[in-house]
Formats: C-alpha cells, structure tokens, sequence
C-alpha cells in the first residue's frame, strides 16, 4: 500500500497523509526527494532542478530544464504596486512579517483569475510563488536598510539573481564571489522538502480547504518564523554570540539540561531524526570549505564545534537522542556570506517553497484528498446546567 518502504499499524494511523514528495528515515538519517538520496542531489544538482524533480516527480531532461528556468524567471517581477505594501511597514519590521504579509497580497493579484480545478492554472501559481519569492523576500531586505528595491535581472540564474537583488547597489555592479551562489545554492536544495514538517503540513491543512496557494504559502510561511521549527536558524547564532566563547560552552550544555533554565541548544534536537540530520552533517563539511573560500574566520564556529563536541558525548543528550539538525550550521554560512541574522529564516522560506508548493500540488491531485479535521480529546469541564448571571 505505501509503495517501497513498510510502516507498522500504529505508524499508518497518526500518518498526516500519503505523499510521494519526501521520504525521512529518522532512525538511519535518510532523506530522499523523489526517491534520490539528498547526499547525491547536494553534490551534483541545483535548487531550480530540485525544485524541478518535487514539483513534477522526475528529474527534466536539458530541454524541459531549459523550458522550466526561462517559465520561472519570466515570472521573477512583483507588481509594482506591491511596493506599496512595504512603504506600509514600519522601517524595522521583522522581514518575516514583511514576507508573510506580502505573499499573502498575491492573492489580491492573482486570485480572482485562478480556477484552482485546472492543473495548468495551479502549476502558474506555483511558478508564481517559486519565482517572485526571492524578489519579494529581497525587496522586504531592502526596505528594512532603506535601499532602493533591485528588479530581477533574467540574465542570471537563479540564487545569484537573488543575491544581486540583495546586495547590488545602484551605482555599480554587485562583484559576487561565485562560492557565494554555490554555497547558497547548496543551503537551498538541503532546505527545499522535509515531509510533513509543521509549515508543510500548515500548507496542506490550509490547502484541503480548497483556500488559493498564495494564502497556503503565506501560512506556511508563519508556522515558518517560529523558533522550534524554521525560527532555529536566527536562534542558533543568538545562542552561540551569547556563549561568546569556547570556554563558556559547558556551562552553557549544563543550562540547556536544567529543565528550570528555560534553555534548550538551539539547532539540537528533531521531531523525526534521532540520529544525525544528514543535511546537518552536509552542512558542516561544507562550513568549513565556505569559510576558507570565503577567507572568512569566525569565533562562533569554534563556538559551535566545541557545544557538538560536548553535547555529543553529554548522557543527557545521548539518552534523549538529541543531535545537531540542520540549523545548527546554516546560520554561520549565512552569515558568512553577509546575510544578517533577520534574514535567515526568510532564507528557509525562499527555499521551503519548492517543498510547500510540491505539496500543494500533489494535495489537489491526489484523489483521496479531503479537508484536513484533526480530532482531539477533551479535557474539559462534564455536561452541567446553565445558571443566570445572579446566582453565580
Ligand atoms: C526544523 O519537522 C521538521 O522536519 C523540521 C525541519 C524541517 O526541515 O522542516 O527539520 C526544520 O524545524 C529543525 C528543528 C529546529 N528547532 C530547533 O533546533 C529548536 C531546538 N530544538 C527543540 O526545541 C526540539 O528538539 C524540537 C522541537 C526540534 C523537537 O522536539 P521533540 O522531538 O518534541 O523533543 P521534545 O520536545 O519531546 O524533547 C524530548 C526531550 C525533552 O526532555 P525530557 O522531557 O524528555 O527530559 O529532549 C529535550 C526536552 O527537554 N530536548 C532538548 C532539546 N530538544 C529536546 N533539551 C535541550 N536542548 C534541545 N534542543
């Protein structure tokens, strides 16, 4: 029934739904995207291809690959008139507000034409989204530091188009350090998909009820933000600035075991892995080979290494099978390459988007789709009779 890979009974109960999109193993540490190991797709492909195999199923030959990018980056631009959404917000809005709020406008462009029961005009949307979210998550940048927004230039591909808008300055051209693109091109593909991750499954709850894939997108894009899911990232490099040093980090993994302390490591721990996350081993080979490229050293990641180091062999940590995930590591890169700490979860939402939109397409073709209910059990008060107000 669920194809190669066997569940037992009380798997198959609590499962959310079936889907073809992403495979996890939290035991073995496996990730799959339709089927291919992330290990090969991080080392030999691209994020507009992954993108390409979760939407569609496959991976595209050069001509349907060719196809997809030119579709993609003819849809990069926002309206004009979204600008005004931003001239909207206060200066220092969190960029996540800013993006959730601004996806969620999409619908006001886009909505009234959609007739979401044709599968040409649902694929559009999901180009729509794949394609502006990198313009509009760097124009919500470039509103927070008062620069003029950057249009989309169709010349580039695809992450270093992202990271022109972001960074390129009017009066010259952006000299960008192509390890920067890879590197982020690499952080995307290990964030493209997770499974029924909270965001994704927000994205198909809101979508079983037919509601219009900028909405899902916007809701996902909340569940998103918070720090025990995609927030992780811009926590993570709080907790090591607040460790500040290597000799600090006993003390430090000691408060993350004292229930009362109110602590946790931040990037440890996953609903699903209890073993290593394997984009956070990717991650942290390719940290260091960043770093060196990049001519970049930072205190924070003698930081990081010691707190694996000690957590790694702590009882505590063992027992509750707690692990670096794939936060751990994302945020030093990101920093690495210059993108403030704000911007890191709306770097997960960028990427996140070729999974939520994966998802959502896959949820209108399935034939067993139904509007999400979940149950619950009642802890509340026994039947009882109403009094009036004056006999209370
Ligand atoms: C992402 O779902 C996905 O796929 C998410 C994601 C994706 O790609 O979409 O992989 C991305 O969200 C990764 C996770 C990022 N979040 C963090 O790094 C925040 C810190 N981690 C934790 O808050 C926690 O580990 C969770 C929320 C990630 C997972 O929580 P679980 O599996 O529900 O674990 P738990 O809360 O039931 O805790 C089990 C025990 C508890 O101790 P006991 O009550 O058994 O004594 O482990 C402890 C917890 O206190 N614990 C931690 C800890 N995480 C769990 N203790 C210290 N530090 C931590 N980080």
């Amino acid at each position: 029934e669920t194809g190669y890979f066997t569940y037992d009974p009380g798997f198959m109960s609590t499962a959310a739904c079936k889907s073809a999109v992403t495979f996890i193993d939290g035991d073995q540490g496996i990730l799959l995207y339709r089927g291919y190991p992330i290990e090969q797709l991080a080392k030999q492909s691209s994020f507009l291809e992954v993108s390409y195999l979760l939407m569609n199923g496959e991976l595209p030959t050069q001509a349907e690959f060719t196809a997809f990018d030119h579709e993609v980056t003819h849809h990069t631009m926002m309206r004009e008139s979204q600008k005004n959404f931003l001239n909207g917000f206060h200066y220092d809005a969190h960029p996540m507000a800013m993006l959730c709020a601004s996806v969620g406008s999409l619908a006001a462009f886009y909505h009234d034409g959609l007739d979401m029961n044709d599968p040409a005009q649902r694929r559009l949307s999901a180009i729509r989204l794949l394609a502006k979210m990198p313009t509009i998550a760097a124009a919500c940048y470039r509103y927070s530091i008062g620069w003029p927004i950057r249009y989309p230039r169709n010349n580039l591909e695809y992450v270093t188009r992202f990271l022109t808008m972001m960074f390129e300055v009017p009066s010259e051209p952006l000299k960008l350090n192509p390890v920067a693109a890879k590197a982020l091109d690499l952080l995307f593909i290990l964030h493209a998909d997770h499974e029924q991750n909270a965001s994704t499954s927000t994205v198909r709850l809101i979508g079983s009820t037919g509601a219009n894939p900028y909405a899902c997108v916007a809701g996902g894009i909340a569940a998103l933000w918070g720090p025990a899911h995609g927030g992780a990232n811009e926590a993570v490099l709080k907790m090591l600035a607040e460790i500040g040093d290597v000799k600090n980090v006993a003390k430090a993994v000691d408060r993350a075991k004292d229930k009362n302390s109110g602590f946790r490591l931040m990037g440890f721990g996953h609903r699903v892995y209890k073993n290593f996350d394997p984009r956070a081993t990717i991650i942290r080979e390719m940290t260091h080979e960043v770093l060196k490229e990049l001519g970049v050293s930072d205190p924070l990641l003698d930081v990081a290494l010691a707190l694996e180091q000690v957590a790694l062999k702590d009882e505590y940590f063992i027992e509750r099978k707690l692990y670096p995930n794939v936060d751990f590591y994302s945020g030093i890169i990101y920093k690495a390459l210059g993108i403030p700490t704000e911007m890191f979860t709306v770097m997960f939402a960028i990427a996140r988007t070729a999974g939520w939109v994966a998802h959502w397409l896959e949820q209108h073709e399935s034939a067993d789709a139904k509007i999400g209910r979940p149950r619950q059990i009642y802890t509340g008060a026994p039947t009882r009779e109403y009094k009036p107000i004056i006999t209370r």
